[in-house]
């Protein structure tokens, strides 16, 4: 029986077909991790790559992978990135090691979001694991205090992001409509963004299975 790690390890590598040329935009965690290490192996298909984090950026440079800024970029064919949770209707969680921010914007600008997950991470519903809310920090009480409003129980991440701004892990929040949530909570004075990957959710999903890599799209 395969472990946790072998299954990323596994869909990381699955993910390299969709690799075609070009620029790609890389996500952030140890599925990203796996991704960026089987990359380096075919480093020479593509021109390099825009990172979801300062973490990312140095892995990517220490493959000898080009890592460009976003701003020199019009567009990028695929963003390959994991998942905190994720549902069958490709809606994610996200934010579990601190880059949301820059993960969806950088999922922004790409035509193609290819979501990495081993087999625990498929849920029926968002909100078993916390949910991320980034927030400038002189805003963070303020922020804490309007999402205990909307059902919410936040806890302040002892973590500053690559931004320089606070997280708020906030469990105790059912999530029946991802795409209004995300929208509700962005809406709060202070936040910079939230977790919630559902306004624009995958487009594939490859999940790492005991019985192998499954396709959803
Ligand atoms: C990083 O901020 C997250 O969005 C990651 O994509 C997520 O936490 C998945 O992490 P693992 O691949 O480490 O499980």
């Amino acid at each position: 029986m395969a472990t946790q790690d072998e299954l990323k390890q596994q869909v990381a590598e699955a993910a390299i077909a969709y690799v075609k040329e070009g620029i790609i935009g890389v996500g952030t965690g140890s599925t990203a991790n796996y991704f960026i290490d089987a990359l380096a192996k075919v480093k020479g298909k593509i021109d390099g790559a825009v990172a979801s984090s300062e973490a990312t950026a140095q892995r990517l440079r220490s493959h000898g992978i080009p890592v460009f800024d976003l701003n020199s970029v019009d567009s990028l064919e695929i963003y390959v990135d994991g998942a905190d949770e994720i549902t069958e209707h490709m809606h994610m969680l996200k934010g579990g090691g601190g880059a949301l921010t820059r993960e969806k914007i950088v999922a922004a600008v790409a035509k193609k979001f290819i979501c990495i997950c081993d087999q625990t991470k498929l849920v029926p519903v968002l909100g078993a694991f916390p949910l991320p809310v980034e927030v400038i920090p002189m805003a963070q009480s303020q922020v804490a205090r309007a999402l205990v409003k909307l059902g919410g129980i936040p806890k302040l991440r002892d973590f500053t992001t690559d931004n320089g701004n606070k997280i708020l892990d906030v469990t105790g929040l059912k999530i029946m409509d991802p795409v209004a949530l995300e929208a509700q909570i962005n809406q709060l004075v202070g936040v910079v963004t939230n977790g919630l990957f559902a306004a624009r959710p995958a487009d594939v999903l490859l999940l790492a299975t005991q019985d192998g890599v499954k396709t959803y799209q």
